[in-house]
């Protein structure tokens, strides 16, 4: 098989390229065409036709829109189709999903999942786990397509939203002002919108939600990261009442199945905020379109059913998108469709191991580098140790150096003024020679900033600066914070949690994305 997309999993958004993006829409466009005109020698030319692929789907959270529309999407492609029925199965005696898995890769020449879980990233583990366990069989490896996990992301739920939005603007790419209305806290389709919207070359954002449902910081930083013009607003009210109202409405429902019991008794004050009334009519352009997911509450929707049969409504042509993106996707990652793409083809990024600086070390006869009252004759000196924190902060970063370290012998350390009013901290580890590179990496991660001196006959021969590693893994104590997350260890999936470098300051994890400033993973 040539194609760039087979076997590929698409977890998030951005496991397509934006090339790779719009490739998938124009085969949709063309699809959605040739079936309309009945142009059954293109339609056939989509079809894959081989009953030896296994698709399966896996829902672990209910769904209407997505399971049926990758069912039908399926069945059209005359491939072996599987509804996995959770309730009765081995989820019930506790098996773990990975282990599920590695059982149902083995039923078909090729496997496709189609999965939606509570827990975020299972589908990133799965590409990981499953992926080494096919290539042990010699297996092909299967594809994880993430139908929604948890309040993570909806990667194809965004591909038709975005298709959709394309139809509506006359598949002009050049820019789009969108409103993004209702519980942007929760909803995973308005995280998604962070890297679908990027096909487009200028964007601009409106963030209308109430502070307790509003988009998480994060990902409004992730906006400005790449380049959309974000305003936010607290409700459709305030929103009117300003000039600039966006062409294009996303209004989703509020996600009470993910709301702590606080949050819950504020329902219907918030829900009220981003509701459509008939008032607002008045000030809405006649080009206006509303979008929606799906489902919407029967007794409190929040684009009300008066509406349903105004040239507002875009929701329920969108839905109907569903089924040929996901009729197209499935082709891409079954290799059935891609041989010809010439665009750019996603690529895991490199993580180069940039983060120990070697710098220039002070020609003094005497570092003031003792222990105790000694001074150190050969050993090493951790220096620099949370430079502009506060005393406190130092003491406690000297205390999680030692633990994660686990220095535990001779040594003395303490909090010195660093000049200025300043302050760091320090460690003096005498006859100590070395440390093992991945005590480096932990040194790197737990303290970025501070300083490595190599102290021999009474002098600092070499002097390192350590950065955040780009990749943290492999490390004992670390763990993701999101309890939600598949790596947490409440839910005994054997994952190895793993973090990335997101910013100077920032990781997150590998799997729900999650970030966590660098003392939080350990
Ligand atoms: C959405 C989901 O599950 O995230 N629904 C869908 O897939 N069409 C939105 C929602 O449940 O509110």
């Amino acid at each position: 098989m040539s194609s760039p997309f087979a076997g590929r999993t698409i977890q998030v958004v951005r496991d397509l390229s934006v090339d790779e993006q719009v490739y998938l829409y124009d085969q949709t466009r063309l699809l959605k065409a040739s079936l309309r005109d009945g142009d059954r020698r293109i339609v056939e030319r989509f079809r894959i036709d081989r009953p030896e692929i296994g698709v399966y789907l896996l829902f672990l959270e209910d769904s209407t829109r997505t399971k049926e529309s990758f069912r039908n999407a399926a069945k059209f492609h005359r491939v072996k189709l599987n509804d996995f029925a959770v309730a009765g199965s081995s989820f019930s005696k506790k098996e773990s999903i990975t282990d599920t898995i590695k059982m149902l890769v083995g039923y078909s020449d090729q496997s496709i999942f189609v999965l939606r879980t509570r827990l975020e990233g299972t589908c990133r583990w799965l590409e990981h786990s499953v992926g080494v366990y096919t290539g042990k069989q010699g297996l092909p490896s299967a594809s994880f397509i993430n139908g929604g996990d948890g309040r993570h992301e909806h990667p194809t739920q965004e591909f038709l939203d975005e298709f959709s939005f394309l139809e509506q603007l006359s598949w002009d790419r050049s820019h789009i002002h969108l409103a993004l209305v209702g519980d942007l806290f929760h909803g995973r389709t308005v995280h998604s919108k962070v890297d679908g919207l990027q096909v487009f070359h200028e964007v601009e954002v409106d963030l209308v939600a109430p502070q307790e449902i509003s988009m998480p910081d994060h990902y409004v930083q992730r906006m400005h990261e790449c380049g959309y013009a974000v305003r936010t607003f607290s409700g459709i009210a305030e929103y009117l009442a300003q000039k600039r109202v966006a062409p294009i409405w996303y209004f989703t429902r509020l996600q009470l199945e993910r709301m702590g019991d606080q949050l819950l008794d504020k329902a219907d004050r918030l829900r009220e905020s981003v509701t459509f009334r008939k008032s607002f009519l008045a000030s809405i352009d006649e080009h206006t379109r509303f979008y929606h997911p799906l489902p919407r509450h029967q007794i409190t929707p929040t684009i009300p059913s008066f509406l349903d049969d105004t040239p507002l409504n875009a929701w329920e042509l969108q839905s109907m998108n569903g089924y040929y993106t996901r009729m197209v996707e499935i082709a891409m990652v079954a290799g059935h469709l891609g041989d010809e793409f010439e665009g750019t083809v996603r690529r895991e990024p490199d993580y180069p191991d940039d983060f120990v600086h070697e710098v220039e070390a002070l020609r003094r006869s005497k570092p003031d580098y003792k222990v105790g009252i000694k001074p150190v004759q050969n050993g090493i000196v951790i220096d620099h140790i949370g430079r502009d924190s506060s005393p406190r902060e130092i003491w406690d970063q000297i205390d999680k150096i030692r633990r994660i370290l686990g220095l535990d012998r001779i040594s003395s350390h303490g909090v010195y003024t660093g000049g200025e009013g300043s302050h760091k901290g320090m460690i003096s580890l005498p006859d100590l020679i070395e440390l093992a590179e991945h005590e480096i990496k932990m040194l790197g991660a737990s303290a970025p900033g501070c300083t490595l001196n190599i102290v021999k006959d009474g002098r600092v021969v070499r002097k390192y600066r350590m950065g955040m590693p780009p990749r943290v893994y492999n490390l004992p104590g670390i763990t993701c914070k999101n309890e939600d997350c598949i790596s947490h260890p409440s839910h005994h999936e054997p994952v190895t949690p793993e973090f990335l470098r997101a910013a100077l300051d920032r990781y997150t994890c590998k799997y729900c994305e999650r970030p966590h400033a660098f003392g939080e993973i350990w």
